[in-house]
């Protein structure tokens, strides 16, 4: 039948959605890819916009990740079309149609597709999210370090599992080659730090 082919096409035209750049495009009237670290997540936006704006683009880049590994299983498809649902809608956010083939880093929307496809992963991803990122304070250190340990999680918590390992494979892979931009700028130690306090926007 055409429906796999019809969620694949969906769920990657639905991980397109740019949603960073278009919050930014109608607060500041400006292109998000030409401020702060060139990216349309919800780290940059944060850093541009402030964190109401931030945490919206991001629980809307969460929500394009959720949608099409659920619309997998409500159609009925193997958990294989669920984790390629939840794949190329990454892959949308990541390499956007309407951004000439760029776009983000797909963190945000790789966490959205685990509700799906490994939601006991998500509880342990947040706790060393926010460890690294207390301890160290580069968003992009924890966005890796996560990256690196989804496979892992995915392993202990879905033992013999090959659908899911293979997304937590994919995904850790996609966006730690996302962050190479980071990754240069850490060793160089230019990453931006967020700030001990956040400070109050005037
Ligand atoms: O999720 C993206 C984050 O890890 C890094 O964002 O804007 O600092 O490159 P940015």
């Amino acid at each position: 039948s055409l429906l796999p082919i019809l969620l694949l096409v969906g769920s990657y035209l639905m991980g397109s959605i740019p949603f960073g750049y278009i919050v930014v495009r109608l607060l500041k009237g400006v292109d998000i890819r030409t401020l702060g670290s060139g990216n349309i997540g919800m780290t940059n936006v944060w850093r541009i916009c402030g964190k109401g704006p931030g945490l919206a683009v991001f629980l809307l880049d969460v929500l394009k990740g959720a949608i099409p590994p659920l619309l997998a299983s409500q159609w009925h498809l193997s958990s294989l079309y669920q984790v390629l649902a939840g794949l190329f809608a990454i892959i949308g956010h990541n390499y956007c149609v309407w951004l000439g083939f760029r776009g983000g880093k797909g963190i945000a929307t790789s966490a959205g597709a685990l509700i799906g496809i490994a939601p006991k992963v998500i509880l342990p991803e947040f706790a060393v999210f926010f460890a690294v990122l207390l301890a160290f304070r580069y968003v992009s250190l924890a966005s890796i370090s996560i990256a690196i340990a989804l496979p892992i999680w995915t392993a202990l918590f879905y033992p013999h599992d090959s659908p899911r390992l293979f997304f937590s494979l994919a995904a850790g892979l996609l966006a730690l080659y996302r962050h190479k931009p980071n990754m240069q700028r850490l060793r160089a130690g230019t990453e931006p730090r967020v700030p001990l306090r956040i400070p109050k926007r005037s």
